[in-house]
């Protein structure tokens, strides 16, 4: 059992939380359309659903912010940013944006064309659905172990390097107008990728000249873990690392409200001069000029302070500590999570805890309802709501994964927060039998989660 790794900083600013009864939160999520989505952050005790923009600003941030320079052109926070992302992520172009899907809202737009492919080891949600907005096809080629959510390899967020050589040799290169890799893999469980498979991954692209991109959103907790866990690393601090894992990559799209610890903003990195050319002017047809990218003077700053302080190695461990507590505490009162536990999530097989839901019946949303009834816990499903898709037949072709995520924002929620996320769940494990399924009721063609609508199948409620 991981003990608990103390928090490296003491609270200066604190923002009320508020209880309310099960009665009140039925009546809530019934209005809601079984949508948590859709239900006010107010009537939230413990917000899990995402870690993306909802961690606390440091002090040094925040004095950051006050001198914030707002020039429209070549401000100063700009040149503070251009020089963290040098020093950390070594590409020769960048562009702030204003957050992660604006970034590959960006690269789709300028290289993906209909019927292309775009492999990854698991496409994130907004990154599957750029793709498929532009008419392109996101292939996952995640080695099996990073389905299976028992198996405890170090790495499984890892690609499977003969599915992608075998896929591109069947599909042809020429189909393919880049490659990517997710770090750390967040729709199969927050799983890392290796050091050594991030570079034969992109031996793989480059042989076939595929233009590889690295979806870097979690970049500093996938360099700690490979600090811990590949050999060779352990000496290296989690920056070195960081560059090291760049250094193999033709670019990156980042959302800045993970591992930049900030609320808003992103960045498109790449190499290749030409391709930034036409990447400046769809910045400024959509975001912005391309020193602020459609964030304010302000946000820059946050964002080159927050680079650094997310790779620091004392809130890292605490940061990945904290996670492995949750996971283990769950695994102790017998909720089923993916192991090993991720670096920003616990996720929670749904599957297996709630054996008794058909997969056409939504057992992870199932839970994530049930978590707020029962707790005030807001999570989010990554199962068939988000993931599922229709054949040609138009019958559901499921995901793999059945998961709830119970995301953690950076620097926000202590122990004891935790503690009562675990008593939740030990009190819904005691009634799963009585817990049934949903049917969606609205069903957005995009982005599905975010807005659909559902009505439960139970009689009671
Ligand atoms: N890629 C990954 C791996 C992500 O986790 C996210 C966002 C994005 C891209 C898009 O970034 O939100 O700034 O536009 N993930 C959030 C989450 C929403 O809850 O996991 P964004």
């Amino acid at each position: 059992m991981a003990g608990y790794v103390p928090e490296p900083f003491r609270i200066k600013v604190v923002e009320p939380i508020r209880r309310t009864t099960a009665a009140e939160r039925r009546t809530i999520i019934r209005a809601a359309h079984y949508n948590v989505f859709k239900v006010r952050s107010s009537d939230i005790l413990i917000d899990l659903l995402t870690d993306s923009g909802t961690g606390a600003m440091s002090d040094n941030q925040w004095a950051g912010m006050m001198v914030g320079d707002e020039a429209y052109a070549c401000s100063r926070s700009y040149y503070s940013l251009e020089s963290a992302v040098r020093d950390i992520f070594g590409f020769r172009h960048f562009v702030p944006t204003h957050q992660g899907r604006a970034a590959e809202h960006i690269l789709c737009s300028l290289l993906v064309r209909p019927g292309n492919l775009v492999p990854n080891n698991m496409h994130f949600d907004t990154t599957q659905a750029n793709i498929a907005a532009r008419g392109g096809i996101p292939t996952n080629l995640l080695i099996d172990e990073g389905l299976n959510p028992s198996s405890h390899h170090p790495f499984k967020g890892n690609m499977d390097l003969r599915k992608l050589q075998n896929w591109i040799q069947q599909v042809g290169p020429e189909g393919i107008p880049f490659g990517m890799i997710t770090v750390t893999n967040n729709a199969g469980g927050g799983q890392p990728v290796s050091m050594a498979n991030l570079r034969e991954t992109a031996n793989v692209y480059h042989e076939h000249r595929i233009p590889f991109f690295i979806d870097a959103c979690r970049y500093a907790e996938n360099a700690y873990f490979i600090q811990q866990r590949e050999l060779g690393y352990a000496a290296l601090s989690p920056l070195e690392i960081a560059r090291q894992m760049f250094s193999y990559a033709d670019g990156c799209t980042m959302s800045a409200k993970k591992d930049g610890l900030v609320n808003i903003g992103g960045l498109l990195c790449m190499n290749d001069p030409a391709l930034m050319q036409r990447a400046e002017q769809e910045l400024i047809l959509r975001e912005g000029f391309p020193t602020y990218g459609g964030l304010a003077g302000r946000d820059l700053e946050a964002i080159a302070r927050g680079l650094y302080e997310g790779l620091d190695p004392e809130y890292l461990a605490y940061r990945v500590g904290q996670t492995a507590y949750l996971a283990d505490s769950l695994a102790e009162v017998g909720v089923p999570c993916v192991q090993p536990p991720g670096g920003h999530a616990v996720y929670v097989d749904a599957r297996a805890l709630l054996p008794h839901i058909p997969a056409e019946h939504l057992a992870a949303w199932a839970l994530g309802v049930e978590l707020y009834v029962q707790g005030g816990i807001r999570s989010a499903e990554l199962g068939a709501v988000a993931f599922a898709t229709r054949d040609e037949n138009g019958d559901w072709q499921f995901p793999p994964l059945e998961l709830v995520r119970l995301a953690l924002p950076r620097r926000s929620y202590t122990q004891a927060h935790l503690d009562y996320v675990v008593e939740t769940f030990a009190a819904i494990l005691q009634k799963r039998d009585d817990i049934s399924g949903y049917r969606m009721t609205y069903e957005p063609p995009f982005l599905r989660h975010f807005t659909a609508e559902f009505e439960s199948l139970s009689r009671t409620n």
